[in-house]
């Protein structure tokens, strides 16, 4: 095998390691704001939540100036100075800057909250309110950031109305938009595996498989012995020669054999 197709095999492997930690599947409605994937882990937004009839994400601007507020398990209210009673008791809230007054927007109660994941295995948050056959969603794409003791809602805004539907389109990203084991809460996390650990154990699971099926292979179809039994040996015993003589593996060669991937 040559370098091209060692360093397409690296490639390869840390793409598939990066899929093994996405979750697959569907991930069914459990209450307003958790949801459980096929496999029994779970995403709960419950810790973003506050209780005091205040949403925790709140006034959030979009590139139009359009106010947005989110709270996800326990409904808030915004009365307007009018006395507007739309955003009575809702989960997400639009305030548009008018002349005489502004306008509000329901754009869903908790009721109507449902989880779904997409064609391209993106969780996703929607609530809907319908009135008069005309509908106004509002789609919150969740992004699991890992190790952040932030959380960011970040408004994309209103889309072109399609099949009598608006949707508002967020994203929050936050580590409580990750899917965990049960007994495991992100609120603690020495009481699991972090992402670091379970990555290691799959790259020398890996590694280690690498080796025993090379070895196996260079012995009885290739009939080596030896050193030789190393997997794909002109290959790394070519790497020590790199460093003594003062040149960068594989990047260096003519037409790089990343470049040519
Ligand atoms: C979500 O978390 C809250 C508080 O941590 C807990 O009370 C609730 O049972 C959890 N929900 C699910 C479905 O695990
Ligand atoms: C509100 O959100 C922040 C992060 O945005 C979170 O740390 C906090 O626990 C949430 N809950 C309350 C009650 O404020
Ligand atoms: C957000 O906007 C609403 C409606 O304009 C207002 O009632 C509320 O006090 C604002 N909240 C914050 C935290 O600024
Ligand atoms: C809003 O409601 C309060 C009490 O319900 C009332 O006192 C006030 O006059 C109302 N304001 C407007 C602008 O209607
Ligand atoms: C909003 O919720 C409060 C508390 O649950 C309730 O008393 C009130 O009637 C509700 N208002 C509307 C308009 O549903
Ligand atoms: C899926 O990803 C592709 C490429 O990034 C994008 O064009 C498409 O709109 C996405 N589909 C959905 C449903 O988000
Ligand atoms: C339009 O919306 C209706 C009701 O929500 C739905 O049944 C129908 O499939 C939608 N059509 C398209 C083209 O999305």
């Amino acid at each position: 095998m040559g370098l091209k197709t060692n360093a397409l095999i690296f490639v390869l492997f840390a793409i598939s390691i990066a899929e093994i930690r996405g979750q697959v599947g569907q991930c069914t409605t459990l209450t307003p704001c958790a949801c459980v994937y096929d496999d029994g882990v779970i995403v709960n937004l419950t810790s973003l939540s506050r209780n005091d009839g205040f949403p925790n994400f709140s006034n959030k601007t979009d590139n139009h100036g359009d106010v947005y507020s989110w709270n996800p398990c326990t409904p808030f209210s915004y009365v307007g100075p009018k006395n507007n009673t739309e955003c009575t008791n809702v989960s997400v809230c639009m305030v548009r800057h008018g002349f005489p007054s502004d306008l509000y927007f329901n754009l869903g109660t908790e009721d109507s909250a449902q989880f779904s994941v997409d064609v391209n295995g993106t969780l996703k948050l929607t609530y809907t309110k319908t009135e008069d056959g005309f509908q106004r969603s509002a789609e919150i794409s969740l992004q699991c950031l890992d190790s952040s003791v932030f959380d960011f809602l970040v408004i994309q805004g209103e889309q072109d109305i399609n099949n009598d539907t608006i949707v508002y389109k967020m994203t929050l990203a936050s580590k409580w938009a990750c899917a965990y084991a049960p007994k495991i809460d992100p609120a603690l996390p020495s009481a699991g595996l972090g992402g670091g650990a379970i990555f290691a154990i799959v790259l020398f699971s890996l590694i280690g498989g690498y080796l025993l099926l090379g070895v196996a292979y260079q012995a009885f179809v290739k009939k080596e012995s030896g050193a030789r039994l190393c997997p794909n040996h002109e290959f790394w015993f070519s790497i020590p020669g790199y460093f003594k003589s003062g040149k960068k593996p594989l990047s260096e060669t003519k037409g790089g054999a990343y470049e040519s991937i």
